[in-house]
């Protein structure tokens, strides 16, 4: 892997920071995106201190709920590398109150939703320049019996936390298959998996009630490590050069729910989120 640049947002923790170490120790050069300096600099330690022959890693700190942030972190990672091999866009939370961020958006669909559609748009083009490369986004099986809420797409009439998590994950789900749709032909290809329930900072950010429900999950969880495997495999194996538009669960190909697969509400969702995010995507 020492001739691959990969870029990861969520590298600070969790199954992000298990992907990075793990690349790391391959031999990959890492771009770590995190939102704390402190969070990011321990993480860097950590992840040098298991990084493999040839491997680089370099950080970088952006705040994924801003648009403004992402556009800066999207310029300096554009004027740092002349080539990009994988985008991994992983960070993501889920709130139990509505927030809106500074651009007005609810932060959940902010962070998990318009961030990497934001920030894969602006990249695309190196992306493009550096195939054959890939974009790896980490959803969830929380995406079954999801929908999209068109008519009340910033939660202002309704929000649950987990319901709202769930409609992030199919919104992320469906960002990937008009992606690969859009991508085809250029030798970018655009996967998403699921990592299984695992044991992270997932859900701490909640109180103490949901902490403690963490708690209890944590034996029937799985590591950091375990649910970082597939995300490991879909950045380097080589078998997956020509595989796009696909979701997968512990390297196996799984079906998305029926919405995940609808072909008009996946470019409904583009366009609104384009309006959303002010870009025009370089994609049709
Ligand atoms: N854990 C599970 O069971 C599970 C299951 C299915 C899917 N997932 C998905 O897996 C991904 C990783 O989550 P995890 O379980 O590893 O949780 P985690 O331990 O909480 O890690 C989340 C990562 O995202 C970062 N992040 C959150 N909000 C951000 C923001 N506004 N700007 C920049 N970075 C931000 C966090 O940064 P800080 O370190 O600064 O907080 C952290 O590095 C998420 O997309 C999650 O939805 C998790």
């Amino acid at each position: 892997m020492n001739d691959k640049q990969i870029l990861i947002t969520g590298a600070t923790n969790g199954i992000g920071f298990a992907a990075a170490e793990a690349l790391a120790a391959l031999g990959a050069n890492l771009a770590i995106v995190g939102r704390s300096k402190t969070k990011t600099r321990i993480a860097l330690a950590r992840i040098r201190a298991a990084a493999g022959r040839g491997a680089t890693v370099a950080t970088f700190i952006a705040d994924l709920s801003s648009q403004a942030s992402v556009r800066r972190l999207a310029a300096e990672v554009l004027a740092r590398y002349r080539k990009l091999d994988v985008l991994v866009n992983n960070a993501g939370a889920m709130y139990g109150t509505r927030q809106l961020t500074k651009d007005g958006i609810e932060l959940t669909w902010a962070v998990n939703h318009l961030a990497p559609f934001l920030l894969s748009n602006l990249l695309l083009h190196r992306l493009k320049e550096s195939a054959p490369a890939r974009i790896i986004t980490t959803t969830s099986q929380a995406h079954q019996g999801a929908r999209i809420p068109f008519d009340d797409l910033n939660a202002g009439r309704s929000y649950r936390g987990f319901g709202r998590y769930c409609e992030t994950k199919l919104a992320k789900f469906l960002f990937t298959t008009e992606l690969a749709r859009r991508l085809d032909g250029t030798g970018v290809t655009a996967n998403c998996f699921h990592p299984g329930l695992v044991a992270t900072g997932f859900n701490r950010n909640n109180g103490l009630l949901m902490g403690l429900g963490m708690t209890i999950l944590r034996p029937v969880s799985r590591s950091p490590e375990k649910g970082a495997e597939t995300l490991v495999w879909l950045a380097t194996s080589p078998d997956l050069a020509n595989v796009s538009g696909v979701y997968f669960f512990d390297r196996e190909q799984r079906p998305p729910s029926p919405e995940a697969q609808d072909t008009g509400t996946a470019r409904r969702r583009w366009e609104i989120s384009e309006r959303q995010c002010a870009v025009r995507s370089s994609t049709r």
